[in-house]
């Protein structure tokens, strides 16, 4: 892809009207997100599936649960990245997730919106700490949240249901009042 240092990259809350770019982006990134998703019914590859998809997610941001947002270089969306599963009281915690276009891999992009959201997270939202996990091979997602400060914490077994088996995922955290 040819590189254009005018491009901006920045990452925004996502809007009802991302769900065509999603639906664009995630239908040509099927093969690369495969092997890190669960499984995925064919609806969901649809422009309707998007939309519910999409929606299901910004009802939970309005009720505090998740806060999810898009990457964009240029104003195109290329990527996600989201904080879930917030929990608020005593532990202030919440889920860091994320996945960038196969064809912007290897810039840093994603550690940078790592970075950003890190930041999002301890000045505007007052959350104390973030936790990530990744599956034992995927390194790449493991530099990320390493160049991010995140520290590791474990590995738990069969945590999660991943391309249709139960996967061990070594866990990080990144505490934000250090
Ligand atoms: C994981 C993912 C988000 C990384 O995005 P990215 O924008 O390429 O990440 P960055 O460029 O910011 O950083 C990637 C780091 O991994 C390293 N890396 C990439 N592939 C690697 C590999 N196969 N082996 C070792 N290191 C690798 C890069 O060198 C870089 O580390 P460095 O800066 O220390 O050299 C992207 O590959 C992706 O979307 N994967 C599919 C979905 C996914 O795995 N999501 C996370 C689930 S936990």
């Amino acid at each position: 892809m040819p590189q254009d240092p005018n491009q901006r990259f920045r990452i925004r809350p996502l809007e009802a009207d991302d769900a065509s770019a999603l639906y664009r982006l995630i239908v040509a990134n099927r093969d690369h997100l495969a092997p890190w998703d669960p499984h995925r019914p064919e609806h969901y590859f649809t422009l309707e599936g998007q939309q519910e998809h999409v929606a299901g997610q910004l009802a939970r941001a309005r009720n505090g649960h998740d806060y999810p947002y898009v990457m964009t270089l240029g104003g195109a969306l290329i990527g996600r990245i989201n904080l879930n599963n917030v929990v608020r009281g005593p532990l202030q915690s919440a889920v860091l997730g994320y996945w960038i276009d196969s064809e912007h891999q290897g810039r840093g992009l994603t550690t940078q919106a790592v970075r950003t959201v890190i930041d999002l997270a301890r000045d505007e939202l007052g959350l104390h700490r973030l936790e990530a996990g990744t599956m034992l091979d995927n390194v790449a997602s493991q530099r990320v949240l390493i160049n991010s400060g995140f520290e590791e914490y474990g590995v738990a077994r069969k945590l999660l249901k991943i391309a249709g088996e139960w996967r061990d995922h070594r866990l990080f955290q990144r505490i934000l009042h250090d």
